[in-house]
């Protein structure tokens, strides 16, 4: 799955930056519900990992040399592993039919450091969480969190049937109190959640937090859209649900790039990308997603006029930053801080 969105919310930008690369051991690979598995990481030489936050993800890297990125499911007080749920897609791009069908246990694996664009709100005293599918992973671990700090919560969970549906055993209490909600929609959405109900009061302090398909997605958001700023964050593991673009309603026209540090200027030409030109000319940058949702790429720009593409930035950080990996430039130069 995904990418990142965070609507209003300040984004923590040492998050952003490049992660460092761990070769860890999967420990267990476990069934969870039909085509999701567990994937269980631990350090090689048996001791702890880097800690991460409740809603944070981890990179990993194929054995074909690709890499996707993958939100942790476990307590963000365990130090001992990372645990990754994987949904087996075999309409998507590869990775998880190749996390399904080639990762065993035993077998190391490289990875990088969590990094967090979804975190809980610090200021919230209630938690509303709206999960589709396996947009549960970086959930389950935000709910771990708030129950051990004692904090309010509500958990809607979207899912199509319950022998597709991961995590409903652990679930189970939170259901028998009430605090958990889950909702079949037996492949008709019609079924599914109210969304527009569910959604229609805001109550001081609340949070929203979504992650799902890109449809649900989209409905949170339209359902929510009168929720004050800052109080709406989601997670999106693909690239947004925006209408393609065609060359006729945007025609891509080359800019100049230019590299304030080392003094270098680039053209970028029609159908290339600032990292594409970056790189013809030896001009190393850390990508991952290469679709605007990762921010592995994330560079600050001291002047031009970026014509943003990615999904994660907000307002301020785009006055600041540009994602060079899918995003332009409108002016007829853009100035990069590299
Ligand atoms: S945002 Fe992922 S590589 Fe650019």
């Amino acid at each position: 799955m995904n990418a990142v969105v965070l609507h209003g919310a300040p984004l923590v930008r040492q998050d952003l930056v490049a992660p460092v690369k761990l070769t860890v051991r999967v420990q267990s690979v476990s069934y969870l519900a039909d085509d999701i598995n567990a994937f269980e990481f631990v350090n090689v030489e048996g001791g702890t990992l880097p800690s991460f936050t409740p809603g944070s993800h981890i990179d990993v890297q194929l054995p074909d040399g690709s890499i996707r990125q993958y939100s942790l499911c476990n307590a963000s007080t365990e130090r001992h592993r990372y645990v990754v749920a994987v949904l087996r897609d075999p309409l998507g791009r590869g990775g998880s039919v190749a996390m399904h069908d080639v990762l065993r246990a035993g077998r190391t694996v490289t990875i990088s450091t969590p990094r967090n664009h979804f975190p809980l709100a610090t200021a919230a005293s209630m938690h509303v969480f709206i999960a589709g599918g396996i947009g549960i992973t970086p959930i389950m671990s935000m709910i771990t969190e708030v129950v051990r700090k004692g904090e309010s919560f509500h958990l809607y969970y979207c899912a199509r049937v319950p022998h597709r549906t991961a995590f409903t055993r652990e679930l189970r209490a939170f259901v028998d109190s009430g605090v958990t909600s889950i909702h079949y929609d037996n492949g008709d959405v019609r079924n599914g959640l109210d969304l527009k109900a569910t959604l229609q009061s805001h109550a001081d302090g609340t949070h929203l937090y979504y992650c799902g398909p890109s449809g649900l997605m989209d409905a949170v958001e339209a359902a929510s859209a009168h929720w004050p700023r800052g109080t709406r964050h989601c997670e999106r593991f693909s690239a947004s649900g925006s209408p393609v673009r065609t060359a006729a309603d945007d025609p891509e026209k080359p800019f100049a790039i230019e590299l304030a540090r080392s003094k270098k200027c680039f053209t970028v030409h029609p159908g290339e990308t600032i990292v594409d030109a970056l790189k013809l000319h030896g001009v190393e940058v850390e990508t991952s997603c290469r679709e605007g949702y990762c921010g592995a790429c994330m560079t600050r720009y001291l002047s031009g006029d970026p014509l943003h593409r990615d999904s994660v930035l907000d307002k301020e950080d785009r006055e600041e930053f540009v994602m060079i990996c899918c995003s332009r430039a409108k002016s007829a130069s853009l100035v990069l801080d590299l």
